[in-house]
């Protein structure tokens, strides 16, 4: 098979063309995928009106299922979550902060899949940010000085009761499962070399990293907020725009991303699965 791939000219992202992923994926085919994947770290499939079955066959191509552990799945899915707002819905946009999906777990997964399932004729753009060109451009002292810290994750100011999606958020149409075991923390090097590429990437970000190792709670978050604003800027941005039957898939371990609003008074629906940590 003969695969088109058209990078988006932005620091990340391409479109993939040439491809029935509706049909079983071959070995050689994943391969390629993959491999693709790892050099553009974002990848959009046009035109691939898939259903739960093939989006779940996809994901197990990729690597296999990873851990989601505060969604609760769509009936009669075990790995499938819907990422929904509904057209009337009043409450905060879901993940409007950047982030690198479930980076306080122990084993965050690989990547992320998401289908289009509704998609409101303007507005609800992904933004990713890639967080291996946003190291490299640091200049080497401070890649230096970043390289030795180690950041604390957790999911508490999210997904604990008192947090974001906690026992406050209302009226909010997705299946988000809130619980105390958020508050647990997780160590990892605020540098990672990426496990499969070996390029170094800077690794998640503010929302999901609660402090730094061995550093004063004000100078971390003071070092966490000015390193953010660097993570996010427009040089490392690719901004995604979603069409009916797309399917797209990122690499957590070297994007950031956030959603973004802008479709006020229609629906939106995706359905997402999370791809294992690399085995090796
Ligand atoms: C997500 O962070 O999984 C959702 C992104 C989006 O809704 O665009």
């Amino acid at each position: 098979m003969s695969l088109l791939v058209e990078p988006s000219g932005d620091a990340c992202g391409a479109r993939v063309t040439g491809l029935d992923l509706s049909r079983p994926i071959t070995d050689e085919l994943a391969a390629e995928i993959r491999s693709i994947w790892l050099e553009h770290k974002v990848l959009a499939f046009p035109r691939q009106p898939m259903d739960d079955d093939a989006l779940e066959a996809f994901t197990q191509a990729m690597g296999g299922f990873g851990h989601d552990p505060f969604f609760a799945p769509i009936e009669g899915r075990e790995h499938v979550a819907a990422i929904l707002r509904e057209a009337d819905e009043q409450s905060p946009l879901f993940a409007e902060n950047w982030h690198s999906d479930w980076s306080f777990l122990e084993r965050p997964p690989a990547g992320t899949c998401l289908l289009a399932i509704d998609i409101p004729p303007s507005g609800g753009d992904t933004l990713f940010a890639d967080q291996a060109a946003a190291f490299a451009a640091l200049p080497e002292e401070r890649q230096d000085y970043l390289r030795t810290l180690t950041a604390i994750h957790s999911a508490k100011l999210a997904y604990a009761p008192e947090g974001t999606y906690g026992e406050r958020d209302v009226g909010r149409s997705m299946a988000i499962k809130t619980d105390g075991s958020a508050r647990a923390t997780q160590p990892h090097p605020l540098v990672q070399r990426h496990p499969e590429t070996g390029v170094e990437c800077l690794y998640s970000t503010l929302g999901y990293i609660v402090g730094i190792e061995g550093m004063a709670q004000a100078e971390a978050f003071a070092l966490l907020s000015e390193l953010a604003q660097w993570q996010a800027r427009d040089e490392f941005v690719y901004r995604h725009k979603w069409e009916p039957d797309m399917l797209v898939m990122w690499d957590n371990r070297s994007v950031l991303h956030k959603a973004t609003g802008g479709y006020e008074g229609h629906r939106r629906e995706l359905h997402r699965t999370t791809i294992a940590a690399w085995q090796g």
